[in-house]
């Protein structure tokens, strides 16, 4: 009797360790098909059949590595983490949600070297302290998602005008990218690129904006609800001296500022914390806003940013970019095009 039950036992065991093997021997593959069904459940993700699935999957692998492999690499300032977007090639996620148009001539009006004399107001600010944190002084509502359509101009420009608006007025309200999208341009620019300053014109000519309450995004081109209450208005607006990160700081140490930056890079998509110290380019792309700036405990500086991509994009929304680089537009072009509105 002892020794059926001594053989039983033994047979149970033996099998708990063979399957404890063949699960150890398929642990790499297994786990990344649990990350993908987690995140799929996470994000709310459902494809439309198996073949779509298996083709997503392939993608959040190979995104999964690409942030495995930096993160890995302790010399990196900064984490990469997985997102919303992780099942997107950098190809798809920079056709829905790039949306930073700059013309031509903008550019050339912002250069200093321009014959045409740009007024900047904050050109002689000095008392500036080491750092500024709008978010900290209640002049910044909480990060936004522009979800699937390629109006960061609108979000870009909106919290600027919220920041101004609490410092002038010591009232923080969250105002209507919907309207912007909606009035400010014709309809067939639906979900497509524009610049802040022109968001700047049309509250300008509109006499004000109303806010998120009255107004809420909706993600996607609608029909122009007009005679929306007022809930900020704007005086004009000025641009910061073309690719001078000194200029920036004045500016910013007085209030929150639109600007144009390169999001192309995959590690801007995959940016998960710390300090982004490149790789990025030049080429405006996207807008966001600057909402402060400071030096880090190992002494990097940094500007903190407010992007459009949500919550679980960055430091909950936010990113810290590298300040006072060599390149002379700034890291990924963040000092090429910035404009403030006043109030
Ligand atoms: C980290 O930086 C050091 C010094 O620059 C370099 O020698 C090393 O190869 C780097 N490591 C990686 C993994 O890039
Ligand atoms: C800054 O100071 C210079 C020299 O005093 C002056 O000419 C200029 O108008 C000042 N700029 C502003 C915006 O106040």
């Amino acid at each position: 009797m002892a020794s059926i039950t001594f053989l039983i036992l033994a047979i149970i065991l033996s099998f708990k360790t063979l399957g404890a093997t063949s699960r150890g021997g398929l642990f790499e593959a297994s786990a990344v098909t649990e990350k993908h069904e987690q995140w799929m459940a996470r994000y709310h993700r459902v494809y439309s059949d198996e073949s779509e699935k298996t083709k997503r999957f392939e993608i959040f692998k190979k995104n999964l590595e690409f942030v495995e492999k930096h993160n890995m690499n302790t010399n990196n300032t900064y984490k990469l983490g997985v997102n919303q977007f992780s099942d997107l090639t950098n190809e798809e996620f920079r056709a829905r949600y790039m949306g930073q148009v700059v013309p031509e001539d903008m550019l050339r009006i912002s250069s200093s070297n321009s014959d045409t004399k740009v007024s900047f107001r904050y050109e002689n600010v000095s008392d500036i302290g080491e750092s500024k944190n709008w978010v900290q002084e209640g002049a910044v509502t909480s990060v936004k998602n522009q979800g699937g359509c390629g109006v960061c101009w609108a979000f870009a420009a909106v919290a600027a005008v919220e920041g101004i608006k609490k410092i002038s007025t010591g009232k923080l309200i969250s105002l209507s990218e919907q309207q912007l999208v909606d009035c400010s341009r014709t309809p067939n620019l639906g979900c497509k690129g524009w610049t802040a300053s022109k968001a700047f014109d049309f509250i300008i000519r509109n006499k004000g904006i109303t806010s998120a309450a009255n107004y809420p995004y909706r993600e996607s081109y609608q029909t122009c609800s007009s005679n929306k209450p007022v809930a900020a208005t704007i005086s004009g607006y000025e641009g910061v001296p073309k690719d001078d990160e000194t200029a920036l700081l004045k500016a910013v140490s007085k209030q929150p500022v639109s600007v144009a930056i390169d999001g192309y890079a995959p590690e801007f998509i995959k940016y998960g914390g710390g300090i982004l110290s490149g790789p990025c380019g030049t080429s405006l792309n996207h807008a966001v806003t600057i909402v402060g700036y400071g030096v880090s405990e190992e002494g990097i500086k940094y500007w903190l940013l407010k992007n459009s991509w949500g919550q679980d994009w960055g430091e909950g929304g936010y990113m810290r970019i590298k300040r006072d680089v060599q390149t002379p537009g700034g890291m990924c072009g963040l000092a090429s095009l910035a404009n403030y509105p006043l109030a």
